[in-house]
C-alpha cells in the first residue's frame, strides 16, 4: 500500500482524487500497490464523502511514516516551498504541479531530492497533461535541442481565440477562463505572461542545463494584442499567439523569451486553439517535433500529476539529475539578437520602403503593416524613429 498526503483541494488538487479513484484498478496494475491518498491538508472544510482525511495542519502529513509521497497542489511559493522542502528533507519524494515554485527553487529541491535519492518530479508544471517534460528528458537523448516554442498558457490562448474568432471581449473572455478551472488565482500571472515565462524557464533548464530564473528573462503579455494586426495579419494566413521561446543562438548562447508572436499557417503553433498547449522543438537528428494537448484544468492536470506518482513508485531512487545553477552569461540580450518583426505604422507605404528596403508590406490601408527581414529590435528602434507605430510583434 501507497500512502499519499496531498496538499491543497482545489482545481488539481480534487482532480487527483478523482483520477487516484477513478483508476485504482489500473494503478494497482501499474504499481503492484494500492495507491490512497491517506491525508489531505486543506484550509477549511468542504462538503466530499472524504472529509476523515482533511487534516489543518502540514506538520501531521510531515510526521506521518506511513506517508512515503507528497503532492504539492497548493500553488504559489509561500507556504508551498517550506512544506516541499521539509517533506523531501524528510525522506518523502514530492510531485508537484506548482510551476511557480519549480521554476524558482527546482534547482535547490532537486538537489535535495537527489542527495536523499528520491524524487521531485513536476510533469504537470508545464503543458497541463502533455508529456512534454518527459518527452525532452526521456526521448531526446540522440539529439540537441535547438530551440523551443510553446503556446504554454491555456488561459491566454482560451482568451486570444474566443476574442479572434468569437469577437468575445477580453472580459467575458477571461471570466469564462476562470469558471472552466483554467487561470491562476491572480489573472494577471496568465495575462501578463508570468505563468508562461515560468514554464519556458523550466523547459529551457531542462535542455539547456542550467537555472534560469524568470525575474531575468523579457515577459511581456497580451493585454496591448490589437484587433486591427489580428485582423491584417488573417488575411496573410498569419495569428497571434503568447509564445515561450528558448533557442540557441550563433553564439552557442541562449535567448529566452515569453511575449506574443506572429505565426504562420503552417504547424502546430498556428493550429492550438482554446485551453490547448503546443510546444515545438527543433532538434538536430530528429528535426521538427511538437508536442500538443489540455494545458490547464482538474483532469487533465492531475492526471500527469497521477502519472509522475507512478514513476516515484515504480523508481528505485532519483531518475532525473537536477539541472545546474545559474549561468547568467549564457543568456543573451533579446535586443541584440536577430530576428524578424510584424511592425504596423500609421506612416504611409512609400515612407516604409524607403526605410525598410526589403520588408514585406502586407497592409496599406489606413495603417501600414510589414514584415521587416531579420534585423536586431536594437537596430529595428533606431530605423523607426520618426514613424508613428502602432504596434510591433515578433514573427517566430
Ligand atoms: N493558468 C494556467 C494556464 C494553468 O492557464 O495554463 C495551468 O498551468
Amino acid at each position: 500500500m501507497i500512502k499519499i498526503g496531498l496538499l491543497g483541494h482545489g482545481v488539481v488538487g480534487t482532480g487527483v482524487v478523482d483520477v487516484i479513484s477513478n483508476k485504482a484498478q489500473q494503478l494497482f496494475e501499474q504499481t503492484g500497490e494500492t495507491v490512497e491518498i491517506k491525508s489531505i491538508l486543506v484550509r477549511h472544510d468542504y462538503d466530499v464523502d472524504y472529509k476523515e482525511k482533511f487534516v489543518y495542519d502540514f506538520a501531521d502529513i510531515l510526521a506521518d511514516e506511513e506517508i512515503s509521497i507528497v503532492v504539492e497542489a497548493i500553488g504559489g511559493t509561500d507556504p508551498a516551498y517550506k512544506y516541499v522542502k521539509s517533506a523531501l528533507e524528510a525522506g518523502k519524494s514530492v510531485v508537484t504541479s506548482n510551476k511557480e515554485l519549480v521554476a524558482k527553487h527546482g534547482f535547490e529541491l532537486m538537489n535535495i531530492a537527489e542527495e536523499k535519492n528520491i524524487n521531485f518530479i513536476f510533469e504537470a508544471a508545464v503543458g497541463g497533461a502533455i508529456p512534454v517534460i518527459h518527452g525532452v528528458r526521456n526521448c531526446l537523448k540522440a539529439n540537441k535541442v535547438n530551440s523551443i516554442a510553446g503556446i504554454l498558457n491555456g488561459t491566454t490562448n482560451y482568451i486570444l481565440t474566443k476574442m479572434i474568432d468569437e469577437k468575445q471581449s477580453f472580459d467575458v473572455a477571461l471570466k469564462a477562463a476562470q469558471e472552466l478551472g483554467y487561470a491562476e488565482a491572480d489573472p494577471s500571472a496568465d495575462v501578463d505572461g508570468i505563468d508562461t515565462c515560468r514554464k519556458i524557464c523550466i523547459l529551457a533548464d531542462i535542455v539547456f542545463g542550467n537555472h534560469i530564473l524568470p525575474e531575468n528573462v523579457h515577459t511581456e503579455g497580451i493585454r496591448n494584442v490589437r484587433i486591427e494586426d489580428v485582423d491584417i495579419l488573417k488575411t496573410v494566413g498569419g495569428a497571434i499567439k503568447l509564445l515561450g521561446v528558448a533557442k540557441r543562438t550563433e553564439d552557442d548562447r541562449l535567448l529566452i523569451m515569453t511575449a506574443p508572436h506572429v505565426v504562420f499557417n503552417q504547424g502546430i503553433l498556428f493550429a492550438a486553439n482554446d485551453v490547448f498547449n503546443a510546444a515545438q522543438l527543433e532538434t538536430d537528428n530528429a528535426g521538427l517535433m511538437a508536442f500538443y494537448g489540455r494545458g490547464a484544468g482538474s483532469l487533465p492536470t492531475a492526471s500527469a500529476v497521477v502519472n509522475d506518482i507512478v514513476e516515484c513508485i515504480c523508481s528505485e531512487g532519483t531518475l532525473y539529475p537536477a539541472w545546474g545553477d545559474e549561468k547568467p552569461e549564457a543568456v543573451a540580450d533579446y535586443k541584440s539578437v536577430p530576428m524578424q518583426f510584424y511592425v504596423n505604422v500609421k506612416d504611409n507605404a512609400e515612407k516604409v520602403k524607403t526605410v525598410f528596403e526589403n520588408s514585406d508590406i502586407v497592409c496599406t490601408a489606413e495603417e501600414t503593416a510589414f514584415i521587416t527581414e531579420k534585423i536586431t529590435e536594437n537596430r529595428l528602434t533606431e530605423k523607426l524613429n520618426g514613424f508613428t507605430v502602432n504596434s510591433v510583434l515578433r514573427v517566430l
